[in-house]
């Protein structure tokens, strides 16, 4: 089914007991590039969200925590109007949404470990003991307990992404927004991020939107996705019924996207082993 979201009313959109809300979003710069987009993102629900580059998508992410404000519209998080918080407050709000930005934005001149520690000493007042053991924990969720020493430019990749992993959930937020967390690393690294991303969900619990132009790892991740085209949200739904869908730019994107019966197959299939994990302490096989 269809969602045009311009055309639902303000009652549709859900509201009891959402982490997040974003109703009715417009933004434009020297063109619209956000048009009357809603989502809405439960407790430890993972939305994805899809779209051709350039249609909004890291707008929509940099809303969320107020880095950008909307033209029209509003933002809730739980019950806080993120688009009328002051800055100190929204330094909080970064504080419960963990944010893994699409080229990991770690500083190149620190160690994993002192760029896990810049950001913490920059939002607690935790002393150096409880902010060390934290950044352990952070490393060894996403297993890079070993690169704590380690400069950026001395990782692959796939191991930058984890360490910008590492610093999203050392805060322990409920909320964790990836941007293209899979772009740019070969097929093998991509599908071990998407776990993790999964991981994340099952063993902590926590809510996510994941920006991605890449199928397999929105199919991997989530249960529900969002499309975005020109501005604005064609596409409400369950990754599922993407493939049922008679809108002409959907059909073409999911076809573009090479992803036949059996690899979504396998896809789902990983995904139920990692939500089997449910609080284990199991390593994966990544
Ligand atoms: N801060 C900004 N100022 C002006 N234009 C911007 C800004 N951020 C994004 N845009 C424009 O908004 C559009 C959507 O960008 P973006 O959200 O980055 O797309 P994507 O879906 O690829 O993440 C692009 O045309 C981009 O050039
Ligand atoms: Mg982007």
């Amino acid at each position: 089914m269809i969602h045009l979201f311009k055309h639902e009313t303000k009652e549709e959109t859900p509201k009891g007991g959402m982490l997040l809300r974003v109703e009715h979003v417009s933004v434009a710069f020297d063109h619209p590039v956000l048009r009357d987009v809603s989502i809405h993102v439960a407790h430890g629900e993972t939305l994805a969200i899809l779209g051709k580059s350039g249609t909004g998508k890291s707008v929509l992410l940099k809303l969320i925590v107020g880095l950008l404000d909307p033209d029209k519209g509003k933002i809730f998080y739980k019950d806080k109007d993120v688009t009328n918080l002051k800055e100190e407050a929204l330094m909080e709000l970064r504080t419960q949404i963990g944010f893994l930005f699409q080229g990991s934005a770690l500083f190149d001149s620190m160690t994993v470990g002192q760029n896990l520690d810049f950001f913490l000493s920059k939002h607690t007042e935790l002393e150096p003991d409880a902010r060390e053991k934290k950044i352990v924990e952070a490393l060894d969720m996403v297993q890079l307990g070993r690169a704590i020493d380690k400069l950026p430019s001395e990782l692959s990749g796939g191991m930058r992404k984890r360490a910008g992993l590492a610093r999203s959930i050392v805060l322990e937020p409920e909320l964790i927004l990836y941007d293209e967390p899979t772009t740019g690393l070969d097929p093998l690294t991509a599908s071990s991020i998407a776990e993790l991303i999964l991981e994340m969900q099952s063993r902590l619990g926590i809510a996510s939107i994941v920006v991605t132009h890449d199928l397999p790892t929105a199919f991997t991740v989530a249960d529900r996705a969002v499309v975005l085209n020109e501005g604005y949200a064609v596409f409400e739904g369950r990754l599922e019924d993407l493939h049922d869908s008679s809108d002409e730019f959907l059909r073409e994107y999911v076809g573009a996207s090479h992803l036949d019966r059996a690899r979504r197959e396998k896809l789902l299939a990983t995904k139920q082993w990692a939500q089997g994990l449910q609080h284990k302490t199991v390593a994966p096989p990544i």
